[in-house]
């Protein structure tokens, strides 16, 4: 498969001019930068959780208000919320650290990476929300819901883990539909549940009870939720 970002590749490094990637050591006990998070790959369980709980991933957490809630309310699953946004990463850790449930984990790294951040069958859920929809054609190619991505779920999820999309933007709910009725995806996932109006169509899925910082936004401007679920067809 064709690799469209430079941060899939093996000798993609990190660069750090901002102030907030030193800042974010303040939270060292469960905040980790890229690189700090990809020597975990394969063994987020045994040395950083320390328990055999369910993990899920959530990319591009922002401000995580889902992550947030979600944590609280399932202390019986480990998570990991990742977000390349720097200032953004900060003001979440500092919610973080007021948390009592200490289940989760914040990476500030790109969700291009990661195959290099987590070992084969380590995730049980994957959870992708609102991601910036790049809505010129010339910079679809920045989208990030593109076959390495999917390839890269397929690996890291366990046999029957499941992928969970959310999008307001409906150029990229058609993209995503394209690619997921492929051959290629078909083959790899099964789809649970697709909805051009999650909250109408599925008002009782957990997907439609959690809120995101955005979603409040689209909701209130009465643009309805498209949703994908997938599921690892993985033996
Ligand atoms: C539109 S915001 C949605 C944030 C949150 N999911 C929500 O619904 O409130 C998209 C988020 O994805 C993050 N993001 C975009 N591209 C990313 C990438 N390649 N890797 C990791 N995070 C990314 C951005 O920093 C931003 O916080």
């Amino acid at each position: 498969m064709k690799h469209l970002d430079h941060s899939y590749k093996e000798d993609f490094q990190y660069k750090h001019k901002n102030p907030y990637h030193d800042k974010l050591q303040e939270f060292s006990d469960f905040v980790f930068r890229d690189t700090e998070g990809e020597a975990l790959k394969g063994k987020w369980h045994s040395d950083y959780f320390k328990n055999e709980k369910p993990l899920t991933v959530e990319v591009g957490c922002g401000y995580g208000e889902f992550m947030r809630s979600y944590t609280t309310d399932h202390p019986h699953e480990n998570f990991v919320g990742i977000d390349y946004r720097f200032k953004r990463s900060y003001a979440l850790a500092k919610n973080l650290s007021e948390q009592e449930v200490k289940n989760f984990c914040l990476l500030r790294a790109k969700g291009e990476r990661l195959g290099f951040t987590f070992g084969k069958n380590e995730i049980s859920k994957l959870l992708y929300f609102f991601p910036d929809p790049w809505p010129k054609t010339r910079h679809h190619k920045n989208r990030l819901f593109q076959a390495p991505f999917i390839e890269d779920a397929y690996n890291l999820l366990k046999p029957g883990g499941k992928l969970f999309v959310k999008t307001d933007h409906d150029g990229y709910a058609d993209w995503m539909s394209e690619l997921i009725n492929s051959p290629v995806v078909q083959e790899k996932f099964s789809l649970e549940l697709e909805s051009r109006n999650l909250r109408a169509d599925y008002p009782e899925h957990f997907l439609a009870k959690y809120m995101t910082k955005f979603e409040k936004i689209f909701i209130s401007q009465s643009i309805p939720i498209k949703a994908f679920v997938l599921v690892s067809k993985k033996v």
